[in-house]
């Protein structure tokens, strides 16, 4: 499969098939691809906490928000609910906090596993200080992304944005429908200004 079918493929995703376990060896191996992701000054600030367990992730599972633009909807049913977290952290110790390194890493994460035949939403809306507090990770340690992962059960289609509509919504088979801008809008052409290069 192309790195474009793989993208295309990887969704947010934020109902799973709760029963179904997510090994801990593949949460491993999908943090071991993210580490070669590209690190500003090289610094790799980002640690990460793995959550299986049932009892934690039903903890974790409370201080997330989930798809703020469904306001009909509660977030996804205890069968429906992720099975694992992957919870992303800067470590102060190591150097600043770096928001493009985060999300190499964590789109890289997403990939991986989807290429296993998994998925994940990541959750940027959470309780910090709660999770915080429940993760008891040590204080050079800040929560920045949780990733919810699971086997996803939902069908997520992409489709052309209309009318700069960038609001994501349900039909009432509860398909998820994710507008993308188009290609055109977002490759700047003649439209930067008038002026020559050469003469700016
Ligand atoms: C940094 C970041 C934070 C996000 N935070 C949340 C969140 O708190 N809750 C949620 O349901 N989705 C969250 N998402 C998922 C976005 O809503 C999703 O990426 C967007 O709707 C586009 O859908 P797609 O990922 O399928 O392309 C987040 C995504 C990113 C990249």
């Amino acid at each position: 499969m192309s790195i474009k079918e793989i993208a295309q493929r990887s969704r947010s995703y934020r109902r799973f098939d709760n029963s179904y376990a997510v090994a801990e060896a593949v949460l491993t191996d999908v943090i071991d691809v993210a580490r070669y992701a590209p690190s500003a000054r090289n610094a790799q600030t980002i640690k990460y906490l793995i959550v299986t367990d049932k009892s934690e992730c039903a903890a974790v599972f409370g201080t997330l928000k989930w798809a703020g633009y469904l306001k009909e909807w509660d977030g996804p049913e205890p069968d429906e609910r992720p099975a694992a977290y992957v919870i992303m952290l800067h470590d102060s110790d190591l150097g600043a906090y770096n928001a493009i390194d985060t999300g190499l890493c964590a789109e890289l994460i997403n990939l991986a596993l989807n290429e296993r035949g998994l998925g994940c939403c990541m959750i940027g809306a959470f309780d910090k200080p709660r999770l915080t507090a429940i993760s008891g990770i040590a204080a050079n340690l800040e929560p920045l992304l949780v990733l919810a992962v699971g086997k996803p059960t939902e069908k997520v289609v992409v489709e052309p944005m209309r009318d700069g509509e960038i609001r994501y919504w349900r039909d009432e088979r509860q398909t998820h429908h994710v507008p993308k801008r188009s290609l055109d809008e977002i490759i700047l052409k003649d439209s930067r200004n008038d002026i020559p290069v050469a003469q700016r």
